[in-house]
């Protein structure tokens, strides 16, 4: 492997140098420009160590919090906040429609040895946007700048926004309100290129998160999208000029694409590619790291991730169908003995829409 100062030279048209060096957001120095996106539900504790054991992340992101729950340590949040020492870099993500919450949540996150808040601006669902939080915010750039102004005052943390593109194609709000907060000392904007309206689909749109970079000075704007291979991750660099990328689905759907940007970057002489034991490993971990913290229930927690797991290791259906099922410790270690020895029986399929996403009209959901 060669390092990042050694490689100077042009991966699929992005300047591998700089994709390859460290950034620095806030107070921190993180490794790598490649972060996860937060995927509520599947991005939690277990998920995140097991995927930072395998190489390549710079930063993760707690599933969002609502900031009222947070401060009154509500059971659901304190899980949603657990952490521990190898879980770093991490930033919590709060939400909210009040101001008052976002800040009490910012001063018990800063009481509470936390390293950095996010700011959700780019929830699309009813519940979240009828509070005010989430995506709405986006519609009142005066508003949500006011609101996250009092959240930098109220502790001295980074504070990071993580937006769409605006509500609809008609109110694109991005490039002024990401401009507006560099004013106030936000650290860091991520930009997921679909507006409210669009949801989960459509193209993401390149174009207005250039145009987003091209509205601030200097403060890191970190792109975020549909990404799926280490070559989208890249290509989303050179299109937009972003300091960094964010990956959700991707990262589900292929937990080793960080591992791989990186050996794309470095051009290693033999691209990454995980063993048949690399992989299983990988689930046992992520299973094991879950049983820590939620003991038995992680039986039930972890069986949304059965039809993933399946395609994505090739395990034999009958012993995918019983990962849906299994309800105790030892049956899990027994299907995985199976898995072990019977692995390869039924093709690899890359999977693309294990995740699911709100569907329907989007004022419905
Ligand atoms: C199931 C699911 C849960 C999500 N949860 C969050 C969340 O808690 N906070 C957030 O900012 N975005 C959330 N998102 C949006 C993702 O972070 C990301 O912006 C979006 O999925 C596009 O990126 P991707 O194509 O890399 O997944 C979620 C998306 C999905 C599909």
């Amino acid at each position: 492997m060669i390092s990042a100062s050694q490689n100077t030279g042009d991966a699929n048209g992005v300047n591998a140098a700089l994709a390859a060096s460290t950034i620095e957001i806030g107070n921190r120095r993180l490794a790598t420009r490649f972060f996860l996106a937060p995927l509520a539900g599947y991005t939690q504790l277990a998920f995140r160590l097991t995927l930072r054991r395998v190489g390549g992340l710079g930063l993760a992101t707690t599933d969002l919090v609502l900031a009222s729950m947070l401060w009154s340590e509500r059971p659901k949040s304190m899980d949603l906040v657990q952490t521990c020492e190898e879980d770093r870099p991490l930033t919590v993500q709060i939400f909210g429609g009040e101001t008052k919450d976002l800040v009490k949540a910012a001063r018990w996150l800063k009481a509470h040895d936390y390293e950095a808040i996010d700011i959700n601006m780019g929830c699309p669902m009813a519940k979240v946007n009828s509070s005010g939080g989430g995506a709405r915010l986006m519609c009142n750039v005066d508003g949500a700048v006011d609101m996250v102004s009092r959240v930098i005052e109220a502790s001295d943390l980074p504070v990071t926004v993580k937006m769409r593109l605006g509500w609809d194609s008609s109110m694109i709000t991005a490039p002024e309100l990401a401009a507006s907060l560099e004013n106030i000392g936000v650290a860091a904007v991520t930009v997921h290129g679909r507006t409210r309206s669009q949801g989960f689909h459509g193209a993401v749109n390149r174009e207005a998160i250039r145009q987003t970079v091209q509205a601030v000075r200097s403060m890191p704007i970190v792109a975020n999208g549909d990404v799926r291979t280490p070559e989208d991750a890249l290509s989303m660099m050179k299109d937009t000029g972003c300091a960094a990328v964010a990956i959700g689905r991707g990262a589900m759907l292929d937990p080793w694409i960080f591992r791989r940007i990186q050996s794309l970057l470095h051009e290693e002489a033999i691209p990454f590619e995980p063993s048949r034991d690399e992989q299983i490993d990988f689930l046992v971990t992520h299973f094991s790291l879950m049983t820590e913290q939620h003991d038995d229930f992680a039986c039930l927690m972890f069986r949304k991730f059965a039809a993933w797991y399946g395609a994505r290791l090739g395990i034999p259906e009958d012993l995918e169908d019983r990962l849906r099922r299994f309800e105790s410790f030892a049956e899990f270690d027994e299907i995985v003995e199976q898995i072990r020895r019977r692995h390869g029986e039924r093709q690899c399929e890359i999977p693309t829409a294990l995740i699911k996403v709100p569907n329907g009209p989007v004022e419905h959901w």
